[in-house]
């Protein structure tokens, strides 16, 4: 039998098994501050897509300017990184996969 083929089917079973596998475990929280959850907290699982979501929303004053209000934790099978104004309203958005809890390492909630 050809060599290569040998391999492929040493490592097909391998890569089937980690497609299966590959659920992202997400964390849920509404009000997440300085790596803590205040409010809300829970757990989400992604199946496929960029999955787990962080969204920092920012109020603008004209005293200090973007100033960031809170940071909320979900997973959305659409997530795509961006920023997004709406008044003085600001919503940054970063997405992960791959990691159990990924999303709680983004935004500015971790610091
Ligand atoms: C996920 O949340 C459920 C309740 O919503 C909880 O029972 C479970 O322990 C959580 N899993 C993890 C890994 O935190
Ligand atoms: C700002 O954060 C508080 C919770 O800390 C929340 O109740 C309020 O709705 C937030 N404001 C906006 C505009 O998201």
């Amino acid at each position: 039998m050809d060599k290569s083929l040998l391999l492929l089917l040493g490592v097909l079973p391998f890569v089937l098994f980690q497609g299966v596998a590959s659920d992202t475990l997400c964390m849920v929280c509404q009000n997440f501050k300085k790596g803590q959850c205040l409010r809300g907290k829970g757990n989400c699982t992604m199946e496929q897509g960029p999955g787990c979501r962080t969204r920092d929303f920012f109020i603008f004053s004209e005293k200090d300017g973007w100033r960031l209000n809170h940071t909320q934790l979900d997973c959305y099978d659409y997530c795509s990184s961006s920023n997004f104004y709406f008044g003085d309203l600001k919503i940054s958005t970063f997405c992960c996969k791959g990691r159990d809890f990924c999303n709680k390492y983004y935004g500015k909630g971790k610091e």
